[in-house]
């Protein structure tokens, strides 16, 4: 588990994507590339929005990827081109800061961060020049992980260019924090299943320590992916930071009422931790402690005994400093019922009772209730997406990433893929046309696939 990212040797010509890429890389800067790396994107079949709380996740990589072809030299810049001319090409010298625009999220910044955290890890200066070609297989902003991914293959590029070596758990906890210099407070779920998972294999992610537990998915059922086609990008909106700064005052209501330390608690689930309670007893507390109506500004300064200006500067982030309102019955509510909810699936599929597809199918379906419902992340096409996989034959699906709009994870059993793919073509996709001419990338069948990795030409 403590490995770094395998190095494999490859007949590159054997394969179509990496030949293609290799012969853009070659009309580009007229030389070969010297290595290739690629970082999957993920779904997760249960687990949202718990990461930055503390709690496990179980997701799985798509085989869907970033890939770069690269090579080295000492032009003193790092060049990056990419295979979709919708991306600009951009440069930056290897002798000046690294600045990521949070304003203005474009493609490079997700790769300046992965470079960043390389740099500031082993504190090189100034880096080895590189020129890069990128090529992307993950639909973009459709809660499948793209943004993580091209952050997670530039850490590995980095670092092989810089001929160091890390295990994927310590790249997976700096890829973490260095794409947060994007400005969202992700909780590194992502980038952890993209450089640990392994083909065939669902994974448990655990945090502090970051740890990951092999899941064995039931071999009567597929996982389906569908794009609800509303696209979505947590780094451009303020969504996401919203829900974690929710997540971080309910925390401190929930530790004042116990009068535990609020300075040395920060997640959700520190509160359990600190009072050794069961997930049960945390849903029966949030009902005791915190009331369904929104919470003003001013009653939780009241209630935490702070100013106004440490409210804002201490719980606030960056992008959340004009929301006025806050919702911490429901959103600690969703965490809790979650974070439980991860731990009975992993437990299903460890014992595999009778009906146990049945079993997981209803635990996705309430895990998409209470994102609908209390964490309120999802959107109207989303919900009509999960309506239609469920009266078109999945057993459970469920909204999967941030949310607020992308994908929808469905299970499906076996015998009932063609029937179900079908159904929801007819039904969602080819209604409309602008759903109909994407449907080719927004519903397919997904198995577990490997980590992050290194190529070699062989
Ligand atoms: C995004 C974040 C993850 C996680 C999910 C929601 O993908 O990057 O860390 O919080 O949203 O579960």
């Amino acid at each position: 588990m403590d490995e770094s990212p395998p190095k494999i040797k490859a007949v590159i010509c054997a394969d179509g994507r990496l030949q293609n890429v290799k012969n853009t890389f070659e009309t580009k800067y007229g030389e070969s590339p010297l290595f290739f790396a690629y970082a999957p994107g993920r779904v997760n079949l249960i687990g949202e929005h718990i990461d930055y709380c503390g709690y496990s996740v179980l997701p799985m990589a798509i085989e869907q990827n970033v890939l770069a072809a690269v090579s080295v030299n000492n032009s003193g810049t790092i060049v990056l081109s990419n295979t979709n001319p919708q991306y600009k090409d951009f440069s930056v010298s290897c002798s000046e800061d690294i600045v990521i625009d949070r304003e203005n999220p474009m493609w490079h910044y997700y790769f300046l961060c992965g470079v960043k955290g390389i740099q500031e890890k082993f504190g090189i200066t100034p880096l080895v020049g590189m020129s890069c070609v990128i090529d992307g297989t993950i639909p973009p902003s459709s809660g499948l992980s793209s943004s993580s991914a091209l952050v997670c293959c530039a850490g590995l590029v980095t670092m092989e260019a810089n001929q160091k070596s890390l295990p994927k758990v310590e790249l997976a906890e700096i890829c973490t924090k260095c794409e947060r210099y994007i400005g969202t407070e992700g909780g590194g779920m992502d980038q952890s299943i993209s450089y640990l998972a392994e083909r065939g294999m669902a994974k448990l992610i655990e945090f502090q320590p970051l740890r990951a537990t092999d899941v064995k998915l039931p071999d009567e059922a597929v996982f389906v992916i569908s794009n609800c086609c509303v696209e979505v990008n947590k780094a451009a909106s303020s969504h996401y930071n919203i829900r974690v700064v929710e997540c971080r005052i309910a925390t401190k209501m929930l530790a004042r009422a116990r009068k535990l330390d609020l300075s040395k608690l920060l997640r959700l689930a520190d509160v359990q931790t600190e009072l050794k309670a069961s997930l049960k007893q945390m849903l029966a507390l949030v009902e005791e402690v915190l009331h369904p109506e929104p919470y003003s500004r001013e009653e939780i300064c009241r209630l935490l005994e702070i100013t106004a200006e440490q409210f804002s500067t201490e719980l606030l982030s960056t992008n959340t400093q004009h929301v006025t309102h806050f919702r911490l019955h429901q959103r600690a509510r969703h965490v809790y019922g979650e974070a439980d909810r991860v731990l009975q699936f992993k437990s299903v599929c460890e014992s595999q009772p009778d009906e146990f597809i049945q079993l997981l199918g209803e635990l996705m379906n309430q895990s998409h209730a209470s994102c609908r419902d209390l964490y309120e992340c999802s959107c109207p096409e989303l919900d009509q997406l999960v309506d239609i996989c469920l009266s078109s034959g999945a057993v459970g699906s469920r909204l999967t990433g941030a949310g607020w709009g992308g994908c929808a994870v469905s299970m499906v059993p076996c015998e009932k893929v063609e029937t179900f793919l079908q159904a929801v073509r007819e039904a969602y996709y080819l209604p409309d046309p602008r759903r109909a001419a994407m449907e080719k990338q927004s519903l397919f069948v997904s198995k577990p696939g490997g980590g992050a990795a290194v190529l070699l030409e062989e």
